[in-house]
């Protein structure tokens, strides 16, 4: 029996989703929300589905049993919040919340309630990231030492239609960026112990090139470019540098050092990508992600949900793993202000690998 599902946010990234849960044969598309509610009438009725312009008509629907919330950064805590408190399944986009502080008080308010808290990305799931994690647990690399990550861009006005969140409390490029990154470490070897990191806001106004914006100016209240230092559980050091403030660079988006081996990974903000392989010794390769979900399919952690709460098994894209990112993303902030390293309290296990075989 699929599970119903209400999405609230109907803005740029809302179509990708709407297009993967639409297609699962485990959720029943119950309905969409947005304050815009032009909005979400636009996307209800190009997808069949009942529209509310507010929030508390879209969760008092008794059909709706997961929410899934892609608003904005900032409206994740209150609109999460609410949901849960009415009995609702949540799964988040991220950040899960702009802070520690109301991210713990998510995960204990949905555990409390007996309810199942999700968040992004899910693009850890994809073929791309599990091909990855099954090279360094096969054991081939050795003992893992170290990873770095790059994120690093010009920024987002150049694209998106209304930018102004990405350089908000909660925003920024390690809010933004950091949990495909963050989170594909933490798939990859696990939780982290400590981070440290440097952090530069050299330009505290923007002008939009995108339309219909064209030209209007943003302020910038957040960190542009932050270099970070990690210490992970098991004795290995990462290292992570995101930025809007980049025009061009030549890194790859992860590499994992082992003593036996160097890895490549995928660009951890898609699903599929060809991993690298090069042995000590050796010469780099690719290595065939043959696995299922190498095309776009942001939604995926929302259907794996579904399927483990039919299953009563844990989903994978859990918000305590979010919770662990988001302590390490304001950890970077706060080492960055005391210019000290920044111990972190939160240490999730690593949920399931995916399946060979897809939905
Ligand atoms: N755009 C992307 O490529 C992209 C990719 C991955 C993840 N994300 C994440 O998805 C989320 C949404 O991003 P977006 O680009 O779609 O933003 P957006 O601004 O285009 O859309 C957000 C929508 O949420 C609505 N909204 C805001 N507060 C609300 C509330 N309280 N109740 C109901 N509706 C509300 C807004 O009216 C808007 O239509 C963000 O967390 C972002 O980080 C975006």
């Amino acid at each position: 029996m699929p599970i119903g599902v209400g999405v609230v946010g109907c803005g740029n990234i809302s179509d990708v989703y709407l297009r993967t849960l639409s297609k699962s044969d485990a959720i029943h598309l119950v309905s969409v929300c947005d304050v815009i509610h032009e909005r979400a009438e636009t996307v209800g009725t190009s997808y069949g589905v009942t529209h509310f312009g507010g929030l508390e008509d879209f969760l008092e629907d008794p059909r709706v049993e997961i929410v899934v919330n892609l608003t904005v950064p900032s409206a994740h805590f209150g609109v999460t919040r609410r949901a849960i408190s009415l009995g609702k399944h949540v799964y988040s986009e991220k950040p899960l919340a702009l802070s520690f502080a109301e991210g713990q008080s998510l995960v204990s308010e949905a555990y409390a309630a007996g309810l199942r808290l999700g968040c992004a990305p899910d693009t850890v799931l994809g073929a791309g990231i599990q091909t990855c994690r099954e090279i360094i647990e096969s054991g081939g690399m050795g003992q893992i030492v170290g990873a770095a990550a790059h994120m690093m861009c010009p920024g987002h006005e150049s694209w998106h239609p209304d930018p102004g969140f990405y350089y908000k409390r909660g925003g920024g490029p390690m809010f933004d960026m950091g949990p495909y990154y963050l989170t594909a470490l933490h798939t990859l070897l696990g939780p982290a112990v400590s981070v440290m990191a440097m952090t530069s806001l050299l330009r505290t106004t923007r002008t939009i090139s995108s339309e219909p914006r064209h030209g209007q100016s943003i302020s910038v209240d957040v960190p542009t470019h932050i270099a970070g230092l990690l210490k992970f559980e098991n004795g290995a050091i990462g290292q992570i540098t995101t930025s809007f403030d980049v025009c061009a660079h030549s890194f790859p988006p992860i590499e994992v050092y082992g003593t036996e081996g160097s890895l490549r990974v995928p660009d951890p903000n898609g699903f599929g990508g060809t991993p690298q392989f090069c042995p000590k010794g050796g010469d780099w390769s690719n290595v065939e992600a043959n696995r299922p979900y190498a095309a776009e399919s942001r939604g995926l952690g929302v259907i794996d949900m579904a399927y483990a709460i039919a299953e009563g098994r844990p989903h994978r894209a859990k918000g305590d793993i979010a919770l662990h990112v988001l302590e390490m993303m304001e950890g970077f902030h706060l080492s960055a202000q005391t210019h000290s390293e920044t111990d972190l309290t939160t240490s999730p296990e690593r949920t399931e690998p995916m399946s060979l075989t897809s939905w």
